[in-house]
């Protein structure tokens, strides 16, 4: 471990102490909202995934490229074999579990941070020289964050004037929480505590890599009491104006709308992420993208994110499941166009048989969770039981 702004942590030491990041880093990565860990999977495995992805793509022009098909940065593959592999991995498990656990649930708290439910996301091959697509955000909803009162009692340490007590890894109001309300092409189904790219390539500062604000006590403490001061730094209790949370679309951060973050100074580049390594964020953290890619090779990355098994995720990986058996875009990403090509058809996408674990199958829906495992809560024992009676076993 060396420290950093944002922390970065070998595999290795992960697999020492037992599957749990040491004490001393888990507060290092607690307090900037995001890591990145090295060495999850080997470099030449990593490799291999993004050229059984390229491949793909290239067999089926059908899939569509985002934003256009001249400068493709992401590709809507959901159920490709690499993808399915990737996130059945046991590294890869194992690096989510280290991380979910990062989080404090009490004991009758309906979540398991040791089980998850798919989010099948894309994948990003970003060619130098491309334009980045993302200004600072914050996914998991916007306005959500006040207007839920599920969602808004996680913050409530923030409103009532003790932001520095706030913990953003207590876990007890989140597994409720609704952060969809409004649905919306920012809007996600699922509750992710963390996102997660798989790096595929060689990324790193100015090469069109992922930047983040590291500090998530203190931009979360901000941007929640933004509405609460006006242009001219006073209090202001009437406003009902909320900066940058439109809804059915991520939180938006900005320059103008939140002046004291001063983005241009506390937002920096993710450190040099290699093929096999496994960067995370908190879903509360400001992040975006470099604007410029300078570098001389590919920026990729395969979306991988953490989505710890609880009520609100127990629809998702029902509809997951159905949609990975099928081959077709999961719910939240439906199709742009009746041209745009559904994995269905392509004989060679990724089936059940290519998941590398049972965790993995478990993660999908295709194995019961374990419901009289020794030393679970209350809570994740239920939590399990519910998932299981949903899933029909
Ligand atoms: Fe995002």
């Amino acid at each position: 471990m060396h420290y950093e702004a944002v922390p970065v942590v070998d595999f290795t030491e992960i697999q020492q102490s037992n599957g749990q990041f040491p004490t001393e880093i888990a507060d290092l990565i607690r307090a900037a909202g995001c890591c990145v860990a090295r060495g999850v999977i080997p470099r030449a495995q990593a490799l291999d995934w993004k050229a059984s992805l390229l491949s793909y793509v290239k067999r089926h022009p059908d899939i569509r490229r985002i934003p256009n098909d001249s400068d493709p940065q992401i590709y809507s593959t959901f159920w490709q074999k690499a993808q399915i592999e990737a996130r059945s991995h046991p590294a890869v498990i194992r690096t989510q579990v280290a991380m979910s656990q990062l989080y404090t649930a009490s004991g009758d708290t309906q979540v398991d941070l040791v089980n998850q439910a798919l989010y099948a996301d894309r994948w990003r091959v970003r060619r130098p020289g491309s334009v980045g697509m993302f200004q600072p955000h914050l996914d998991n909803g916007s306005i959500e964050r006040w207007e839920d009162e599920e969602y808004g009692r996680v913050f409530r340490k923030i409103w009532k004037g003790k932001w520095e007590e706030y913990d953003a890894w207590d876990m007890d109001h989140r597994a409720e929480a609704v952060m969809d309300l409004y649905g919306g092409p920012g809007a996600c189904s699922a509750f992710r505590s963390l996102q997660g790219l798989l790096s595929i390539d060689d990324n790193g500062p100015r090469c069109g890599t992922i930047q983040f604000l590291p500090d998530i006590k203190l931009s979360t403490a901000y941007i929640l009491l933004r509405p609460f001061f006006n242009d001219q730094n006073k209090l202001d209790m009437d406003s009902t104006y909320f900066y940058g949370a439109a809804p059915g679309q991520g939180q938006i951060v900005k320059d103008i709308w939140h002046p004291h973050l001063q983005l241009n100074k506390t937002i920096i580049s993710c450190p040099k992420a290699e093929p096999g390594d496994y960067v995370f964020w908190h879903c509360d953290l400001v992040h975006k993208v470099e604007e410029e890619h300078n570098g001389t090779n590919d920026s990729s990355v395969v979306y991988i994110p953490v989505v710890p098994l609880c009520t609100y995720n127990i629809g998702n990986l029902i509809d997951q499941r159905k949609a990975f058996l099928e081959g077709v875009p999961p719910p939240d990403m439906p199709p742009q166009s009746e041209s745009e090509g559904f994995e269905k058809g392509h004989e060679d996408r990724g089936t059940p048989d290519d998941i590398l674990t049972v965790e993995g199958r478990r993660s999908m829906g295709l194995e019961p969770f374990v419901e009289n495992e020794p030393g679970i809560t209350n809570g994740q024992k239920s939590i399990r039981e519910a998932g299981n009676e949903a899933l029909g076993f």
